[in-house]
């Protein structure tokens, strides 16, 4: 090849990569869809691809630029998605129109831990939806209060034994939901597993950071399950099918008495196999099929575990910061707490728990601020128009909706900078649209283990407010700043606060 010709091929193959990496940048354009500009390759999420900010606050960002829009078309890295701003719409795909979107789109693999239930494709996740939802009723649960109730008393003895003073409030509550996850979902001993908490790090670090193959499947949606990858290294997927195998053994293959997960799917492991029927025309009736495996349950035991005590830590963690910086509040919570301590004579029932209104309504308000996961995303499995307007939505597109900018909406939330509680009193609650508060999502697939989450959190928060108070130190940040290397939008290097023994 002459060299003459260097100059034309480079300029050539410049233009054919940035044609290739713009090619798709035109498609909200022609519909009359308005939204951000994108760039080359990253489309409109280059902050968080370069993980220089979350996803959520990248979204949200575009959120806040189009306050007159219903609709916003986006780009993840070249592949156009929509983002849901209005509420009736979100209500519509969400909840009325579910069954075209009860996929979220980031199924990657049916083996190994892959088949759990966040990340089941529509027809997987049906079955195992309607067989793990009466896990998690209130009746489950209220059996399960004996045990969460215990490790509250072993995390305070735990608490106890520290120095008064500065600490990470992050790690702490970690301690809590951690041991409790272990012990509902496994029927673990937290405080006998000390000597696995590095292979635990190993675990949160390989499954808890956020991984370049999300925006592989951006870029090209689907290319991990056709290649039938797995997100989630052998180590992970050896580790929770060891785990399962030996809890299993220890039962002898049957349920036993604790009545925690384990317990729960060794009883549906019995059934074998577990068929849902599906009525998709007047006649016509689908059905699929799902073995329950040890695998099965090895996903299900890893995503409850991994699902469930970052998120609630995360959100004990907001709430105390929350509270430090508003004592007044916090003040007023004591005084619930103390009430109801007092008149069950220092013991905890899960009826008295749930019954704390003011409780309630701090957790709420914490969640508004510092949802945990964004966005919510599902997958249209066919065209779809979008009420109210001439959008189609494309088979095989995913929509976002973003709970962070719908919390922060002026229209919804006035000074949404500021936390006030009284936002979730009853009265102000009864008229609110219910896609205005997601923390946990919403419709059918919105998250399996949220009565869960609101007792473990209940139980930690009751027990450790019973004996402690929190105020800010002099390391407690003013701003939150997230981190853009975790999926879990949580603060980068936890939150400090001084912790104070109550008199
Ligand atoms: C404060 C704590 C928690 C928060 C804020 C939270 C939030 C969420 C959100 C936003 C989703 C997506 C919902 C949607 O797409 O509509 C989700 C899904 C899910 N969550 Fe949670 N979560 C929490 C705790 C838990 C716990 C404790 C468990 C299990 C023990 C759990 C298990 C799951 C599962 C399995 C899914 C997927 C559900 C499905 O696709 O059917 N979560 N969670």
């Amino acid at each position: 090849m002459e060299i003459k010709y260097l100059p034309i091929i480079v300029i050539s193959s410049v233009f054919a990569i940035y044609w290739y990496f713009t090619r798709t940048f035109k498609y909200w354009k022609k519909r009359n869809v308005v939204g951000p500009e994108p760039v080359a390759l990253f489309g409109n999420i280059k902050d968080s691809t370069l993980r220089r900010k979350c996803i959520g606050e990248v979204l949200k960002e575009i959120y806040d630029q189009f306050p007159d829009q219903k609709v916003v078309g986006v780009y993840r890295m070249t592949t156009p998605c929509l983002l849901i701003r209005d509420l009736d719409i979100i209500k519509h795909v969400m909840i009325k129109d579910f069954d075209v979107f009860c996929d979220r789109g980031i199924e990657f693999s049916k083996e190994g831990l892959g088949a759990n239930l966040f990340h089941a494709d529509a027809n997987t996740w049906r079955v195992l939806r309607t067989q793990f939802t009466p896990i998690f009723t209130s009746m489950k649960l209220k059996n399960m209060f004996h045990l969460m109730n215990n490790l509250g008393d072993n995390f305070l003895k735990y608490v106890e034994s520290l120095e008064e003073g500065e600490h990470e409030i992050y790690q702490l509550m970690k301690r809590f939901t951690m041991s409790s996850i272990a012990s509902c979902v496994f029927g673990l001993d937290f405080e006998k597993m000390q000597d696995q908490l590095p292979t635990l790090k190993k675990v949160d670090e390989l499954v808890l950071k956020q991984s370049l193959f999300v925006e592989l499947d951006m870029m090209y949606p689907g290319v991990l399950r056709k290649l039938n990858s797995s997100l989630f290294p052998a180590f992970v997927t050896d580790f929770f099918g060891n785990l399962v195998k030996k809890v299993v053994a220890e039962r002898n293959n049957m349920p036993s008495e604790r009545k925690d997960f384990m317990d729960i799917l060794l009883e549906l492991r019995k059934k074998g196999e577990i068929q849902n029927m599906k009525k998709t025309g007047s006649e016509d009736i689908k059905s699929t099929t799902v073995e329950i495996t040890d695998g099965i349950i090895a996903a299900q035991a890893f995503v409850f575990y991994m699902a469930g005590y970052e998120t609630t830590a995360t959100t004990m963690t907001f709430f105390l910061y929350s509270l430090a910086l508003n004592s007044e509040l916090q003040d007023k919570l004591l005084l619930e707490i103390d009430d109801v301590v007092s008149k069950n004579n220092g013991e905890l029932t899960y009826d008295v728990i749930n019954n704390m209104v003011y409780l309630e309504q701090l957790f709420k308000e914490t969640l508004r601020m510092h949802t945990v996961l964004e966005p919510l995303q599902r997958n249209a499995n066919c065209d779809y128009k979008v009420p109210g307007t001439d959008i189609v939505i494309k088979k095989g597109m995913t929509v976002l909706v973003l709970p962070m900018g719908i919390h922060y909406d002026e229209k919804y939330y006035p000074n949404p900078e500021i936390f006030d509680p009284e936002r979730f009193s009853p009265e102000n609650s009864a008229d609110r649209h219910p896609c205005a508060h997601m923390p946990f999502g919403i419709g059918p697939r919105n998250c399996i283990g949220y009565r869960f989450a609101k007792l473990q959190f209940r139980v930690g928060i009751v027990k450790f407010l019973s004996k402690y108070r929190v105020v800010p130190s002099k390391n407690t940040p003013n701003i939150i700043k997230y981190d853009p290397m975790r999926p879990v939008m949580g603060p980068v290097g936890g939150i400090h606060l001084n912790v104070i023994r109550r008199s």
